[in-house]
């Protein structure tokens, strides 16, 4: 059984802080360009989360622009309408992916950054992209594989089993392999796909690796019994991170994919 994260509160200030870290910003940088915004665009920001993203979008499009950014979370929502709040191109509004309540061709561009991983049906939330993108329109999605990760440990299995957990928070942990096929059949035409690293290769207490091993030891502590992991078994993982930091062993990467579309 998978249990998803609960973007509350506490999420958003801790997504926010992960988004923040040197890891995450050149991320950004990275979609920005592969986007490339132009002034007056109507761009989408599905799962918009703290907003940052959105925040660069609003600028870049400029006061003739208009930027929306989406989620299904309050909290996030919340949170991206206070950083938004002086730039009037910009709103933001609960929403569902798979549901966009938008009229058809309503946008000249789609932005989605680690959301999608966390949709079930994503023919249905792609045939909603198509929908509201104008003909030509272009999509910039980008998600992690989890296969991905090379992180170092002192007990692999035990590592193996505190990831199998973690896979758990996700409706598709290994979503990028599967996106190329899934745009083509809802239309779209891809035009290029990168690989975008979290790495890590050594301990920074500021960093994407640092953030997401508490995330990881915080979720599998609450959601591990179902998959066999108890909490010593847990916090032997994390205390085994530590040691290994301090002993200047610590290693993690892990890939995103970003992939840019045209309807
Ligand atoms: C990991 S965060 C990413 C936030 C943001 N895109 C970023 O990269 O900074 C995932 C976000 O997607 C939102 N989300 C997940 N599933 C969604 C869905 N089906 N419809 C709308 N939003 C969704 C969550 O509420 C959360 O804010």
């Amino acid at each position: 059984m998978s249990q998803m994260l609960d973007f509350n509160e506490a999420a958003a200030k801790a997504l926010e802080a992960m988004y923040l870290t040197p890891d995450v910003v050149a991320q950004s940088a990275r979609v920005l360009d592969l986007l490339a915004p132009r002034p007056g665009e109507k761009i989408i920001d599905i799962g918009v989360g703290p907003g940052l993203l959105a925040e660069d979008l609003a600028r870049l499009v400029g006061d003739t622009g208009r930027v929306t950014g989406l989620d299904m979370a309050e909290p996030m929502v919340k949170m991206a309408r206070t950083r938004l709040a002086a730039l009037p191109q910009a709103d933001c509004v609960v929403g569902e992916a798979t549901a966009l309540d938008f009229p058809d061709g309503a946008f000249d561009a789609a932005v989605s950054t680690q959301v999608y991983e966390y949709v079930a049906d994503m023919p249905k939330a792609l045939r909603e992209l198509h929908r509201i993108l104008k003909p030509g329109g272009r999509v910039l999605i980008l998600d992690t594989d989890w296969r991905s990760v090379v992180w170092h440990s002192s007990d692999e299995a035990r590592m193996a089993r505190v990831l199998d957990c973690w896979d758990g928070h996700l409706a598709d942990p290994h979503l990028p392999a599967k996106l190329g096929a899934l745009f083509a059949r809802a239309g779209f035409q891809v035009r290029r796909v990168e690989v975008v690293p979290m790495l890590a290769p050594q301990w920074q207490p500021v960093s994407y690796a640092a953030g997401i091993m508490r995330t990881i030891h915080g979720y599998a502590r609450a959601n591990g019994a179902a998959k066999g992991l108890g909490a010593e078994e847990i916090q032997a993982w994390y205390d085994d991170q530590l040691r290994l930091a301090e002993r200047g062993e610590f290693f993690f990467s892990v890939n995103r994919y970003a992939f840019l579309a045209t309807r």
